[in-house]
């Protein structure tokens, strides 16, 4: 049976071919460790690879300063990017404002932070997903020190207004974090003209790169304010005892996944060559597709965003209070059609969306899906619905 592969928002797939050729090269051909050599060709190249990798995450996110790649830090999925900005920078006392939107990869850090002093409030989202600005001011004027905030939600593709939020955030002199999961190399992106304290990203969805990459585009004057989460061997200053103050080495230690690397300077070129704007414009027309075959089904409900909000296209669906896991299973083990029921790793997020404890059934097309595999999933739900 053909597999159609519905899931982009856990992970995209397929990947853009020259990945797996990129990280296959590097292991089988190139392998020399970054700043830890005689300075050889090989190592000469490991050095460039990383270093053109930050240089295009900064051109593509906009990073401080002129694009420099120093103000970028690799890191191995957006979940550690978050933990090494909240736990070099919370402290007991202090107050972080995040959203009822987000994922645990921000919750429960925040959890653990409160656990251990720091207040955290959690700002009610509308029942579509939506974080209003206005209600962000109000709570900000009473005082924060830090705000994490998705940009599009993992469950509804609920799109936050990230240029008003970062403004509020601005005039409220209070740092933000963005969570770029959904949206980094999907919606275009600036840290530098947001304003933002840093952006964080993975780099296995949107990116189309290997899973096990991913990273912080930063303020560098927030990143004087963290602390480092790890330290350890960098390849530089190696006759100091303390970890190096300098970027990008103050937050990375140890030995980075250099064929992941090597993968994801794979897909940004191939995002360079594609274009960003075609990537959207091919994935939003697959979603309104969807979406339109989803309202003629009886019986099933499409979660969040209404008609006209602002929305990446991941959909999650109830139908007429079937299983979500049993719905997700007969469209893998009949249609071979792959989706992710449940919770999605954000509990708050279904709560807000009035779908806790049940979840919901996601299903994500991404750019390589085709409107033929839309079609065959819109009868294939219709069939399941009617039993
Ligand atoms: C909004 C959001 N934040 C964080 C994450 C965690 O991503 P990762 O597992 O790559 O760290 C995800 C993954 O689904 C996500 O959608």
């Amino acid at each position: 049976m053909m597999s159609i592969y519905l899931n982009n928002a856990a992970t995209t797939w397929p990947k853009p071919q020259s990945v797996p050729d990129a990280i296959y090269d590097f292991i089988a051909n190139r392998g020399a460790n970054v700043a830890r050599g005689s300075a050889s060709i090989r190592d000469l190249q490991s050095l460039d690879n990383v270093f053109t990798c930050r240089q295009k995450l900064a051109e593509l996110l906009g990073g401080y300063k002129k694009r420099d790649p120093r103000f970028i830090t690799l890191t191995s999925n957006v979940t550690e990017s978050i933990n090494i900005i909240i736990k070099g920078f919370l402290r007991p006392g202090m107050r972080a404002i995040t959203t009822s939107m987000e994922h645990n990869a921000v919750i429960r850090p925040l959890r653990r932070a409160e656990s251990e002093g720091a207040c955290v409030d959690i700002l009610q989202c509308s029942m579509k997903g939506y974080l209003d600005p206005a209600f962000l001011k109000k709570n900000l004027s009473e005082g924060a020190d830090i705000a994490i905030i998705n940009q599009c939600s993992n469950v509804s593709g609920s799109l936050q207004n990230i240029d008003d939020i970062a403004q509020v955030c601005k005039e409220s002199n209070v740092p933000l974090v963005v969570d770029c999961a959904q949206t980094a190399g999907i919606i275009p992106i600036s840290a530098e003209d947001l304003g933002v304290a840093a952006l964080c990203f993975t780099g296995h969805k949107g990116l189309f790169g290997p899973q096990g990459t991913g990273g912080i585009v930063w303020d560098p004057e927030f990143a004087k304010r963290c602390t480092t989460l790890y330290e350890g061997g960098t390849g530089s200053l190696s006759h100091e005892e303390f970890q190096p103050y300098q970027m990008p080495d103050k937050f990375e230690a140890g030995t980075p996944n250099l064929p992941g690397i090597a993968g994801l300077l794979a897909s940004l070129e191939w995002i360079e060559k594609e274009g960003i704007k075609k990537i959207r414009e091919h994935e939003d027309y697959l979603g309104k597709k969807l979406k339109e075959g989803l309202m003629g089904i009886k019986g099933l409900k499409i979660i969040g965003p209404g008609h006209d909000d602002q929305r990446l296209p991941v959909y999650s669906i109830n139908i007429n209070g079937m299983d979500n896991a049993k719905i997700a299973r007969d469209l893998s083990d009949i249609y071979g059609i792959e989706t992710r029921p449940g919770l999605h790793c954000a509990p708050l997020a279904h709560r807000t969306l009035g779908t806790f404890p049940e979840g919901a059934l996601r299903i994500s097309p991404g750019y390589f899906n085709t409107e033929d595999e839309i079609d065959l999933t819109i009868n294939a739900l219709a069939e399941i619905s009617k039993g």
